[in-house]
């Protein structure tokens, strides 16, 4: 197949209007985000009036309707400069994506405009103690009982926990069906007997929020369920292949950033009686960096052509879950390598606060750890690789 990745006129457009409103709104409150750990609400505020908040959530809810690539160039410029506020747009995606996927018309119209207008924090709530990588040894229950279930467990690492006003929720209604059991269900996060439990204290994007959450006997009506009961895991997977794309955006544009930053420093640095620019090992090194950023990039806009292809509500195919894992894998592993050569470029000034490179080698870490780990994104390429893409 043939395929190029041009961005279109539009894209092109869009992507100047979000550079822009990066360098100009953003990059001022990153390095402050970064320090206080206070979650921005400014940035909300500022997305929602721009309307990047539900950029890529269908326009009949309030949202954007732009194509996945459209919103990997929203997430991809503002992590440019913040990935921290990147990931404000990301949350409410992945948050707002299995009732995409699997929502009745009813549960859509009613759950969606808020997230995708911006006026409520949306989260997704799978891992816990004791499943993280193994999502599907959940062990939150969920029992029917009369017109609601009574859901019991804990979550660990919510992004959002304890600010989101919707949380999608997978328990198991069925520990004997062992991941055919588990259900996902739409959880108003003020429900009576849902706690917020420890709020952890994070090596990098230090202005999202990272919650516990304890559920003790919270009722969800039975309204509220997404799909079938046992559908819970399959609606998790398939939002996953449509959300890793997203923080792949989120590892390119970290990556992008700390290039900019870097080659604008070498450009003023001067040692050894010229700017250290003019250094063929120092140009070597950003000649990798430059072609490893192309690369992830090329890989990752074809993962989001591929994925948003497959649209929200069809089963994932073999070859959607393959892209998707290999852009997040690709670009995650490129901002890990090309923040670490940043930070080394600017010398001890790499090493201290007052320079953003810094920030970005510890929020570039992140990307290769959550929406599943890198082992579980080769575990998943090599799924879905050989013919016939059997999981
Ligand atoms: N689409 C549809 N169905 C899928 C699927 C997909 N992509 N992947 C698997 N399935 C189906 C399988 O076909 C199988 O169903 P059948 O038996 O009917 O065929 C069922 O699900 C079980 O699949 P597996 O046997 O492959 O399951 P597994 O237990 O071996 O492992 C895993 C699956 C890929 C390791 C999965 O547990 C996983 O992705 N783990 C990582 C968890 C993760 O990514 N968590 C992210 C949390 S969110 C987050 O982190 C947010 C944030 O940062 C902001
Ligand atoms: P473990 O599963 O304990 O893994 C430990 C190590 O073992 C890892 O290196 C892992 O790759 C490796 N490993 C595990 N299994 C295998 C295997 N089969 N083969 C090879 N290696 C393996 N989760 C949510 O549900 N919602 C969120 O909003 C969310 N946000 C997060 C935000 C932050 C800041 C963080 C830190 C985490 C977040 N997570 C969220 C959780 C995240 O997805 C998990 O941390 C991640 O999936 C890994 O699970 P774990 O931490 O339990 O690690």
């Amino acid at each position: 197949m043939t395929e190029t990745y041009e961005l279109s006129e539009e894209q092109r457009l869009f992507q100047d209007t979000v550079r822009r409103l990066a360098k100009e709104r953003v990059e001022p409150r990153a390095a402050e985000i970064d320090r206080t750990g206070e979650f921005p609400w400014d940035m909300v505020e500022l997305f929602r009036e721009y309307g990047l908040i539900g950029v890529g959530m269908p326009e009949e809810y309030g949202g954007g309707g732009a194509d996945l690539l459209t919103f990997c160039l929203a997430v991809e410029e503002v992590a440019r400069v913040c990935a921290t506020s990147s990931l404000i747009i990301a949350a409410q995606h992945l948050g707002a994506m299995p009732i995409l996927i699997a929502g009745n018309p009813e549960q859509k119209r009613r759950f969606l405009p808020p997230i995708a207008q911006g006026e409520q924090l949306a989260a997704f709530a799978l891992t816990e103690p004791e499943a993280g990588s193994d999502a599907g040894g959940t062990r939150t229950r969920a029992v029917l009982d009369g017109d609601s279930y009574r859901l019991t467990g804990t979550k660990v690492f919510i992004t959002n926990g304890g600010l989101a006003k919707t949380l999608v929720v997978f328990a198991s209604t069925n520990p004997e069906r062992g991941v055919k059991g588990i259900s996902a269900f739409v959880v108003d996060g003020q429900a009576s007997g849902l706690s917020v439990g420890r709020i952890e204290d994070k090596m990098g994007i230090r202005g999202s929020q990272t919650a516990m959450l304890n559920f003790d006997d919270v009722r969800v009506p039975r309204d509220q369920r997404l799909g079938e009961e046992g559908d819970g895991f399959k609606i998790a997977m398939r939002t996953l292949d449509r959300t890793r794309p997203g923080i792949a955006a989120q590892a390119l544009g970290i990556s992008q950033g700390a290039l900019d930053v870097t080659v604008e420093h070498l450009t003023q640095r001067r040692q050894f009686g010229r700017p250290l620019i003019e250094q063929e090992a120092i140009q070597f090194m950003l000649a990798d960096m430059q072609t490893q950023i192309e690369a992830s990039r090329q890989l990752l806009y074809r993962a989001a052509t591929v994925v948003e292809r497959a649209g929200f509500e069809t089963e994932s195919s073999a070859e959607v879950t393959r892209y998707s894992a290999m852009a997040k894998l690709m670009c995650s592993e490129t901002a890990m390598r090309v923040t670490t050569d940043a930070v080394q470029l600017f010398g001890g000034y790499g090493y201290i606060r007052d320079y953003p490179v810094e920030r970005m080698m510890r929020d570039a870490k992140i990307t290769q750890i959550y929406e599943g780990t890198n082992q579980i994104q080769r575990l998943v390429i090599f799924r879905n690789m050989l013919q016939g893409g059997s999981r």
